[in-house]
């Protein structure tokens, strides 16, 4: 956790440093006092100058589009405004938060996406500039087990997260040491690939394909997790127990059906650290700092085409035209009606639907006889699961993760400090509802409060070789295209990076970075693409 912080402080100071280094003609050369845009037409012209932008989402990826867009804006004095529309009452979509008891004397706990990593360079820098504080979960307490819903096959001390137990699983017997050690030398590889997109010269991408090409990956999405695993020589007996309690927790998904890539981002856990009040608090500032327009509980039934140039957003209430519109929400549970020759580009997406039971109680562990242990003896407090014992023939789990949160706290307030409450905090994910009884006789009748939410959480994610397209026309651009390459919040803060500039570059002869760097070795160690140029 430290690591990381400091980490984090000291590439921050270097990118600064960096950019009062460059000389100013070079910002001069680059700065457009007039953006180009191609002739409006007729009906637009006196409602749309200056010209504007809809985005339709406030989650990860559109309120990351309309940061990305105002970072043009403050560098190129690009002359737009943009609108954002979101349907529910909050920003921040698949991550929100909820407050024990529904009382905000408690601090709030994440619902949906909870955990950023090292690499994730974007949340990263955001979490530094808008100086929010972190939680880590390399360091939380109690055991981690891998339950296979007849028996826990194996138990790690002090563990909090998979990334923890994976660097202590070269030292088990149970797998060899080849195993662990080669994983980890595959997710490495990948990663220093990935890392690469927020380099100077990162790759553009006019398509999903064309990223996948650029970074040559197509051997982890034309396989299965089993498959690739299997054909580097990763032990199956790893692969089902190990790798997938990590895409069962992340993705909802076995390894022998989620594709090789998003398996291995599923445990490229490396540092993982949330916000403290709620992930969500980023992609609210996201907002607030690009100067958008946010309508709430404003739903978009339709976008429809007002000319070659232009394009009219429709809500209930009214109608809007617009330069340029960004999808970024899942097309299909968006409910927005496109031209028929557009809707047809978007392949049908199945979304995994999620049941997420977060709860409290006085129990310090899950009932020992549940997982068959002894009574009175300890049970691990983060419970990940494998379908190996289901596959063959045996019981499958009843969920696909449950695990323990620390105690439930009292929010700061103007006369007490944080406290812990004498009630532990637990989230379990499932494939189904999880029952009263059920809780009652897990957390042995402790359960103090109890909220279930259910989600369209994350696209399944065969192996493929094809995506959604990311332009669907002349100024219409799709973000969510990217989630079934990989389904996370940072990625859809990359997602929306590449369609700003397609965007921009399209549309107003702008983007959000026009530098062009000669040599890459000039660019400072925590220079992140997007944020510094
Ligand atoms: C339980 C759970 C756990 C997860 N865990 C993690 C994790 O630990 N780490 C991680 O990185 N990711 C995690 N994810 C995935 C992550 O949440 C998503 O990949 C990411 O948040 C998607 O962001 P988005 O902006 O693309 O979509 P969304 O967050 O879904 O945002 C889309 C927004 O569009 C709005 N919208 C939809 N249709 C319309 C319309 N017609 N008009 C107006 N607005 C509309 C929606 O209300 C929503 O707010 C998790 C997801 C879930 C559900
Ligand atoms: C686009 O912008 C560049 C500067 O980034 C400028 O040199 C060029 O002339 C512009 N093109 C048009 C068509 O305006
Ligand atoms: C939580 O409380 C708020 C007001 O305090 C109320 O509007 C809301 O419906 C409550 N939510 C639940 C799930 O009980
Ligand atoms: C950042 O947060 C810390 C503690 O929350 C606070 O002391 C500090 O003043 C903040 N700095 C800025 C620049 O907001
Ligand atoms: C499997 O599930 C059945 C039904 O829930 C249960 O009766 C049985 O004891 C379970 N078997 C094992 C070995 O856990
Ligand atoms: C691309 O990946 C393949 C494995 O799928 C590998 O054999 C090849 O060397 C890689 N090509 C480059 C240019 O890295
Ligand atoms: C502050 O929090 C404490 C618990 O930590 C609580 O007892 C107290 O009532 C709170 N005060 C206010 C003003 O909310």
């Amino acid at each position: 956790m430290l690591k990381i912080i400091l980490s984090a402080l000291i590439a921050g100071s270097l990118s600064r440093a960096f950019q009062f280094q460059l000389p100013l003609d070079i910002l001069d050369r680059f700065r457009l006092t007039k953006p180009e845009h191609p002739p409006p037409p007729p009906v637009v012209i006196s409602s749309s100058r200056p010209p504007r932008i809809a985005i339709i989402g406030a989650g990860a990826g559109g309120s990351s589009a309309a940061f990305w867009i105002s970072k043009a804006k403050e560098r190129y004095n690009l002359d737009v405004t943009v609108d954002v529309y979101e349907r529910s009452d909050y920003i921040g979509g698949r991550s929100t938060t909820a407050h024990p008891y529904n009382d905000t004397a408690y601090e709030p706990v994440e619902l949906g996406a909870s955990i950023f990593v090292g690499v994730n360079k974007n949340l990263q820098r955001a979490v530094k500039e808008f100086n929010f504080s972190l939680y880590g979960f390399d360091d939380e307490d109690g055991d981690l087990g891998i339950w296979d819903g007849e028996q826990v096959l194996y138990t790690a001390k002090g563990s909090g997260t998979l990334a923890s137990l994976l660097s202590k699983l070269k030292f088990l017997w149970r797998y060899g040491y080849r195993s662990p050690t080669k994983t980890q030398e595959l997710i490495r590889a990948m990663l220093d690939k990935y890392v690469t997109l927020y380099d100077p010269d990162t790759p553009k991408w006019a398509s999903i394909e064309a990223l996948n090409d650029a970074l040559n990956w197509t051997e982890f999405i034309t396989q299965t997790g089993a498959e690739y695993f299997q054909s580097r020589g990763i032990s199956e007996q790893y692969a089902t127990e190990i790798i997938e309690a990590g895409t069962r927790v992340n993705y909802a998904q076995n390894i022998d059906r989620i594709h090789a890539l998003e398996a291995m981002c599923s445990l490229a856990a490396d540092g993982g650290v949330s916000v403290r009040g709620g992930n969500w608090q980023i992609f609210e500032q996201f907002v607030k700092r690009s100067g958008a327009q946010v309508f709430l509980n404003t739903e978009v039934i339709g976008i429809k085409r007002l000319s070659d140039h232009a394009w009219t957003v429709v809500t209930e209430k009214e109608r809007r035209n617009y330069e340029a519109v960004v999808i970024a929400a899942p097309y299909h549970t968006s409910h927005i009606t496109l031209p028929a020759d557009l809707s047809t580009l978007i392949p049908p997406q199945p979304y995994v639907h999620l049941h997420v039971t977060l709860l409290t109680t006085a129990a310090a562990t899950p009932n020992p006889v549940y997982f068959g242990y002894k009574p009175g003896s300890r049970p691990p407090t983060t419970v990940l699961t494998t379908f190996n014992g289901a596959r063959e023939g045996g019981n499958a789990s009843e969920f696909l993760s449950l695990t323990y949160h620390g105690k439930t706290k009292f929010a700061k307030n103007e006369t007490h400090e944080r406290q812990e409450t004498d009630e532990w905090v637990v989230k379990i994910f499932s494939m189904e509802r999880i029952s009263d009884e059920w809780l009652s006789s897990v957390f042995q009748n402790q359960v103090g409060w109890v909220l279930r939410k259910e989600w369209n959480s994350y696209p399944v994610l065969p192996p493929t070789t094809s995506f959604p397209p990311i332009k669907l026309d002349s100024g219409l651009f799709y973000v969510n295209a990217f989630e079934p390459f990989i389904s996370a919040m940072e990625t859809e803060t990359l997602a929306s990076r590449n369609v700003v500039d397609l965007l921009l570059r399209e549309k107003f002869n702008s983007s959000i970075c026009l530098m062009e760097w000669e040599n890459k070795a000039d660019v400072s160690e925590g220079f992140v693409y997007g944020w510094d140029c």
